[in-house]
């Protein structure tokens, strides 16, 4: 009777899971394929006057003369003051151009692109942009793509791939060759320990001549930007990669195609489970992120068609 006990529980359990899977798929169903109604909000024309993504999304040489006082966007009582040494591994010249691209791709690593066949829609896109040095190859290139224009790097994974890179250093240089020449996006000014670790990634890449350009997120950027979408509601300690590159290609695209955002463990239209990301199941820190609250904000763009996001196979 205890098994039978269990194996009930068991499948209450399953039910309920079932249950709450359906919800969210058929709400996520409507928001799709019907427009809101809503109040529309212009992202690109408020993102830009708040945030000022294109000129001041990264730190150049241009937006942060030697002398500027730069505050941490994670610890605000942490600020440095920029030296020459430190001046001289910021960015020179301007990492976007002037004009707005036709379509930019922001890749997610989420579980829902495995065997998705978006590798090729993705590449067709003008810019690609990818989250946390995710992998390429290994098969996963149909259905992620390769086209790489921008990358970032948490600091946490150079730390645990790449010994902090306080070693031998050819190991992550090697692997920075399938991003091809992108930007390294490095948020070297938002906690202190990520400072070290990120200009020790500049000099490695500076050293072996890597045709990867790294550069760094500015923290005022990331600061108003959290200000930003907190007065649109959206209550997180942190927001995660995939949405801070959704609002910087929002103002640098005319058209944004997302792939790979879906926060849940199971497929929106086959219910099957999924692993949190496409090349592991390691999962989200819910006391940091809060990425189902994001994805609704995201699904809202969507059905006011301010943003495509693709959840369904691209076959
Ligand atoms: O470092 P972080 O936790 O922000 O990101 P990640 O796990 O490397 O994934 C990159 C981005 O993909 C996240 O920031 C999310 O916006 C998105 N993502 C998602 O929407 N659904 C998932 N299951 C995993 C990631």
């Amino acid at each position: 009777s205890n098994t039978l006990k269990k194996l009930k529980h068991f499948i209450m359990e399953e039910c309920t899971k079932f249950e709450a899977s359906v919800k969210v798929s058929v709400q996520v169903y409507f928001m799709l394929h019907c427009e809101s109604s809503d109040y529309l909000w212009l992202p690109r024309s408020q993102l830009s006057t708040k945030c000022h993504g294109l000129e001041k999304a990264t730190i150049t040489q241009a937006n942060t003369p030697v002398g500027t006082k730069l505050v941490y966007d994670g610890e605000k009582k942490r600020t440095l003051q920029v030296n020459p040494e430190i001046f001289s591994t910021f960015f020179k010249g301007h990492p976007f151009p002037n004009k707005t691209w036709h379509t930019c791709a922001v890749v997610g690593n989420g579980g829902i692109l495995v065997n998705s066949s978006c590798g090729k829609m993705i590449d067709s896109a003008e810019f690609v942009i990818r989250c946390n040095l995710p992998p390429l190859s290994d098969g996963y290139e149909k259905h992620v793509g390769i086209k790489t224009d921008l990358v970032t790097a948490n600091p946490s994974i150079l730390l645990e791939k790449f010994g902090a890179l306080m070693g031998r250093r050819r190991k992550f240089v090697e692997s920075m060759t399938s991003y091809g020449n992108s930007l390294l996006l490095l948020p070297a000014f938002s906690y202190g320990r990520n400072t070290p670790v990120s200009l020790r990634a500049f000099y490695t890449l500076e050293d072996f001549e890597s045709p990867v350009q790294p550069i760094f997120f500015n923290p005022g950027y990331l600061h108003n930007l959290a200000l930003f979408w907190r007065s649109q509601g959206l209550r997180t300690i942190r927001l995660s990669t995939g949405i801070i590159m959704t609002s910087l290609a929002l103002e640098l695209c005319d058209n944004v195609q997302l792939y790979g955002f879906w926060p849940f463990d199971f497929h929106p239209y086959s219910f099957q489970t999924l692993t949190n990301h496409y090349y592991d199941d390691r999962k989200t820190k819910t006391k940091f992120h809060a990425m189902p609250d994001e994805f609704s904000h995201l699904l809202r763009l969507h059905s006011q068609g301010i943003l495509k996001l693709h959840l369904g196979d691209c076959k």
